[in-house]
């Protein structure tokens, strides 16, 4: 029996263009989808765009546009790059549609007449002159605690603290740059913490992976707090049925926007919708999204299925992020690339099976390197993979374009052909890295098996025509197998070479038996090598000079260098810092005097670990106040260019004494 399965990758938002970080989570999708649909399953992959919210309200405004002439525009593009990297949603829709604003308030009367909402008055900034109330991210003020300026409304990028709006001082709005009053106003909560037995269950049942599962019972110990669904006009999105000026949420209406694109479908295909929105068991449902959203499709979705009486989902699986060259994507240093700027220079496949190549199961980070994705693109696809083709097809071609009636090594085929399972589980379960090198070392096989019967040195002798035409044969049809397992990744070269075989790709264990006595089409050639010139090009050239130019003079003046009152200190006490989650306490031994310096080693060492220790601090820096005290100094540690390279302590050598100038 065929499994009825439905997919969703996260919706983007409506007011700007995709980005690599779209890309991998749509490729990771795709390729899911493919496979199952290449096994035989009745998989559909739906998506659509996140079209409501501030942030989309207030670019529209910027432009003089109106939104839905924003969200329209933004649709066109985000359909064209999609497809520009092949990917094949069965539906994209919109959350500003008719079906999704129906499922809305169909799922908030449910949830109401089931006594999860409850109204309360929340108290807000209100900008006078724009004439509305400010999410967070639309206050900037000077920061509580460390005093920095030009902090946003609810955490300090200079301190890390985190606080509540009220407690900022001298706030602007940056809608209207005017001063925010503060108001109250009435405000609908769903009661998530009703659900934390359901929710409890619902993570022990492995619906979640294990990173994400241990996220939960975080969120679990700091008790689920009622989630605020509501936000007051002007807003764009879906008006509350009961409560007139006011609006859902975007994550409230967003996360339905999975079940308004699958009636869509529906609409127009026709389907069961309780098979696959209230049963459990006839369909299986899996939301593919980033790491960062898990909260909202682990906690609130699953809750909100439930409480409406509706099914939950059958799995979610997050994906770590996408780092540019081992660091955070970035405007400034150019390296934010955008689908569109990456189609204009490369073709999407390479970049699809890079992705590929990187992706497993877990929510680790992934890498893009530009020079490791030139060397991998060109030696798998164009060096192993199409290699074996482009050396057999002369030889079937000038033997009069048809295959050999037997394969010389029934075995080896049968070899490759009894991996398909495999193969598919390593796809099914996500860990596509792995599928990928295992397909590369059967590549290697195969190109192994031409080497050693050299064809070419065979062809010399007319006799041995043969020999040759079957040897050739038996090269094509270990091809055929690789670009059967490749073809959930490398849709447009997997049907190219169906289109040079003579066959399709369509059916995963098709390749249980060879093409044999079949013709063949002239061969062309499959795929390219990238130019790294255009690889290196996907960064942005002006903004990688900016955040040079924008960089502290690169070199500094001995005269800067001694300004710096380096000095050995012994470490005579260490302690945790309550409150603080980033800091300890050190108490140093200058020889002379003791210094008190609060440092963010914490999470690399503990203060045990500490005392005692030589380490080198600056000595002559200015006390600097602290939420937690006075700092009087720094103490020297080397970091990676990633988070998870850890802080590492300079330590100094035998024979140092505390109180000794470091030069
Ligand atoms: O984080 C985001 O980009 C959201 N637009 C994702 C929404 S996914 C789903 F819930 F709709
Ligand atoms: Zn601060």
């Amino acid at each position: 029996m065929p499994r009825k399965i439905l997919v969703t990758s996260a919706l983007p938002y409506a007011n700007g263009p995709l980005h690599f970080g779209h890309i991998i989570e749509a490729v990771q999708t795709d390729i899911w989808v493919r496979l199952q649909k290449m096994r035989g399953n009745d998989c559909l992959y739906c998506c659509a765009e996140d079209a409501h919210g501030t942030p989309i309200m207030i670019r529209a405004q910027q432009e003089g546009i109106a939104p839905e002439t924003l969200i329209a525009r933004t649709a066109e593009e985000h359909r064209r790059d999609y497809a520009g990297f092949l990917i094949g949603f069965d539906q994209f829709h919109s959350t500003h549609s008719a079906q999704s604003r129906r499922f809305t308030v169909e799922l908030y009367e449910r949830l109401r007449d089931a006594g999860y909402i409850v109204r309360r008055a929340v108290r807000q900034a209100y900008d006078e002159q724009a004439g509305m109330f400010l999410p967070d991210r639309y206050l900037r003020g000077t920061c509580p605690r460390c005093k920095a300026p030009d902090q946003y409304g609810d955490s300090c990028e200079v301190c890390g603290s985190t606080y509540t709006p009220a407690d900022l001082i001298d706030p602007l709005s940056t809608v209207s740059n005017s001063t925010p009053v503060w108001r109250d106003s009435d405000h609908l909560f769903f009661r998530l913490g009703a659900f934390e037995p359901m929710l409890r269950a619902y993570v022990a049942g492995g619906s979640l992976q294990g990173a994400v599962g241990a996220k939960l019972a975080e969120w679990f110990d700091a008790g689920l707090q009622d989630w605020d669904i509501s936000r007051d006009a002007p807003y764009f999105g879906i008006e509350v049925p009961d409560a007139p000026g006011k609006y859902f949420y975007v994550w409230f209406d967003a996360p339905i926007g999975y079940i308004g694109s699958f009636e869509a479908w529906r609409a127009a295909h026709g389907a069961s919708f309780d098979d696959y929105w209230k049963s459990e068991h006839a369909t299986e449902l899996y939301h593919f999204i980033g790491k960062d959203i898990s909260y909202f499709h682990t906690l609130f979705w699953p809750a909100v299925l439930h409480g409406a009486g509706l099914r939950r989902p059958t799995a979610v699986y997050a994906h770590g992020f996408l780092t540019i060259n081992g660091a955070k994507m970035s405007k400034s240093r150019g390296t934010f690339i955008t689908a569109q700027r990456y189609l204009e220079r490369l073709p999407p496949e390479p970049l699809r099976y890079y992705f590929a190549a990187k992706l497993g199961s877990g929510i680790e980070d992934i890498d893009f390197s530009l020079d490791d994705f030139v060397a991998r693109a060109n030696s798998d696809l164009v060096g192993k993979l199409v290699n074996i083709a482009s050396r057999c097809a002369p030889f079937i071609e000038r033997g009069g374009g048809r295959l050999a009636a037997a394969l010389p090594d029934p075995a080896l085929y049968q070899q490759f052909a009894s991996q398909r399972e495999r193969i598919a589980q390593l796809f099914e379960t996500r860990e596509y890295s792995s599928a990928i090198r295992e397909i590369m070392e059967l590549a290697d096989r195969a190109n192994r098996y031409v080497d050693q019967h050299k064809p070419w040195a065979l062809a010399k002798d007319p006799g041995r025509a043969g020999d040759v035409r079957a040897i050739a044969t038996e090269g094509l049809n270990l091809f055929r197998v690789l670009m059967s397992y490749l073809a959930p990744v490398l849709p447009q070269m997997s049907q190219a070479a169906a289109a040079f075989l003579g066959t399709d790709f369509r059916a995963w264990d098709a390749v249980a038996t060879p093409l044999l006595d079949a013709p063949i089409a002239p061969y062309k050639p499959l795929a390219t090598r990238l130019d790294p010139k255009a690889v290196a090009s996907l960064i942005e050239p002006a903004a990688a000079a900016a955040a040079v130019a924008a960089a502290p003079d690169a070199t500094v003046g001995i005269d800067d260098f001694s300004k710096l009152d380096l000095r050995i200190a012994r470490v005579a006490n260490a302690e945790l810092v309550e409150g603080s989650d980033k800091l300890l306490r050190l108490t140093l031994d200058l020889g002379t005097e003791q210094r008190t310096v609060l440092s963010g080693i914490r999470a690399a060492y503990r203060p045990e670990q500490l005392t005692g220790r030589l380490v080198v601090m600056i000595a002559n820096l200015a006390p600097r106040k602290m939420r937690f005290g006075v700092s009087q100094g720094m103490v020297l540690s080397a970091s990676g260019a990633a988070d998870g390279d850890g802080i590492f302590l300079l330590s100094a050598d035998a024979g140092v004494r505390p109180g000794m100038k470091v030069s």
